[in-house]
C-alpha cells in the first residue's frame, strides 16, 4: 500500500475546474484508508430506523464506514450507539438485532450493561492481575432526523440537523414523514467500484436519458424540469411525473431524492413510499449498497416484493455503469475526467466537499 500522507493526499484530492478526482482517488486502497479516519470517521452515516427498538435494550447492528455499530434502547429509553467491538480482544459484541437486557460477547462471555459500561468478566473476580476499571464500549454519537437513526464516530462533530441543513424542511414541505411507513424489505448487493462512483452517479441525471429508458419514460429527465436544490453537505433532486398523454407508461408519484453526505441517500414518491440507500465501503473497488424499502402496511407481501423488483430494474442499469466506470478508472488509460459544468454541478460539489474532508488538518 502506497505512504499518500499529507502530500500525497493533497495531490490526490486537488480538484481541477472542469475535471474529475484522479482515478487513484478510486482505485487506491491508501486513500480508502485515508477516507475511512478523515470522512467515515467523523461524519453522520445512517445505521437504521428507530422502529425496530420498541423498548429498553432493543438493539440493532450496522456499520459507520469501517466501525461496526450497536445501536439501542438503554433502560430510560434513550437511543445510544456504541462500536461494537469487545475491548477484551476485538471480537464484535453484538450479533443481527434483537433485545437482551445485557450485551453478551460470544466469545469469552463478557458482558456489558445497556450504557455500555463493562458488566461481568468470566473468572476475572479470583486474578488480583485483572483492573476492569475504565473499561467499555466506545459510545458513538446518535442522533436522528425523524426515525431515522445516524450514527457519528467523532465526539465533537456536528449536531445532524446542521448537516442535513434544508433537506428536512424542503421533504416535509413536499408532505415526507419518513414515520409514516413499516420497513418491508432490506436488499444487500455488492457493486465492483469505489463509493464514490456511486455518489458521482447520483449527483446527477445526466445519464438518466441513456441508460434509464424507464425512468426517462415516466419522469422529466432534462435540466428544465429535473429540479435539483443543493446544500453545503446535502442535496435534493425533484422531477414531476409524465402524464399518460406526454409518453409515461402510468401515473407514479413525483420523484424526490435526497442525497447526505458521505453514503446516504433517500429516494421518495411523493408521500407514497420511500426507500434508503446507504454505500459502504469495504475495499478501493468494492462497495455494498444496503436498501430498506419503506411501504404502506396495507400492501401485501406479493406487492412489497414486485415493487422491490421494479426499483431494482432501475438500480441494476446504474450497477452495470458503476462496474464499467470502475473498470475504465482502474485502466491505466484515465486520469482526471472532463465534466460538462451545467449538467454536473452536483457532482463538483461533492469533489469539492471530498477535498476539504480529506485535506482538513
Ligand atoms: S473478545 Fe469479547 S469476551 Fe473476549
Ligand atoms: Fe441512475
Amino acid at each position: 500500500v502506497a505512504d499518500l500522507g499529507q502530500n500525497g493526499i493533497e495531490a490526490v484530492t486537488l480538484v481541477e475546474d472542469g475535471r474529475t478526482l484522479p482515478a487513484e482517488a478510486y482505485t487506491s486502497e491508501a486513500v480508502l484508508a485515508e477516507e475511512y479516519s478523515r470522512i467515515f470517521g467523523r461524519t453522520w452515516q445512517y445505521a437504521g430506523n428507530v422502529s425496530q427498538l420498541t423498548e429498553p435494550g432493543g438493539f440493532f447492528t450496522s456499520r459507520a464506514g469501517r466501525i461496526p455499530v450497536v445501536v439501542l434502547m438503554d433502560n430510560d429509553g434513550a437511543i445510544r450507539a456504541f462500536a461494537n467491538v469487545c475491548p477484551h480482544r476485538g471480537h464484535l459484541v453484538a450479533q443481527g438485532s434483537g433485545c437482551r437486557r445485557t450485551l453478551q460477547c460470544a466469545y469469552h462471555g463478557w458482558t456489558y450493561n445497556l450504557d455500555g459500561s463493562l458488566r461481568n468478566v468470566p473468572r476475572a473476580a479470583s486474578d488480583p492481575a485483572f483492573d476492569p476499571s475504565g473499561i467499555a464500549l466506545t459510545e458513538l454519537r446518535a442522533e436522528m432526523w425523524g426515525p431515522l437513526v445516524f450514527v457519528n464516530p467523532a465526539p465533537d462533530s456536528r449536531p445532524l440537523a446542521d448537516v442535513l441543513g434544508g433537506v428536512p424542511e424542503l421533504a416535509a414541505a413536499r408532505d415526507f414523514d419518513a414515520a409514516r411507513f413499516p420497513l418491508r424489505a432490506t436488499r444487500r448487493t455488492e457493486i465492483r467500484c469505489n463509493w464514490k462512483v456511486t455518489v458521482d452517479n447520483n449527483t446527477e441525471c445526466y445519464h438518466c436519458a441513456t441508460i434509464h429508458p424507464s425512468f426517462a419514460r415516466d419522469y422529466y429527465v432534462d435540466s428544465d424540469h429535473y429540479l435539483v436544490t443543493a446544500f453545503p453537505e446535502t442535496f435534493s433532486h425533484h422531477s414531476p411525473m409524465r402524464r399518460p398523454d406526454e409518453g409515461a407508461s402510468e401515473i407514479t408519484p413525483d420523484f424526490h431524492l435526497y442525497y447526505v453526505w458521505p453514503n446516504f441517500m433517500l429516494s421518495a414518491r411523493r408521500s407514497e413510499y420511500f426507500y434508503t440507500y446507504v454505500y459502504l465501503p469495504l475495499g478501493a473497488g468494492r462497495t455494498a449498497q444496503l436498501n430498506e424499502y419503506y411501504f404502506p402496511a396495507e400492501w401485501s407481501d406479493e406487492q412489497v416484493a414486485a415493487k422491490v423488483d421494479d426499483i431494482e430494474t432501475i438500480q441494476h442499469e446504474d450497477w452495470g455503469a458503476f462496474e464499467n466506470v470502475q473498470a475504465g478508472l482502474e485502466s491505466g488509460m484515465f486520469d482526471r475526467g472532463h465534466l460538462v459544468p451545467s449538467q454536473e454541478e452536483l457532482l463538483v460539489q461533492f469533489h469539492r466537499l471530498y477535498a476539504s474532508y480529506m485535506t482538513a488538518v
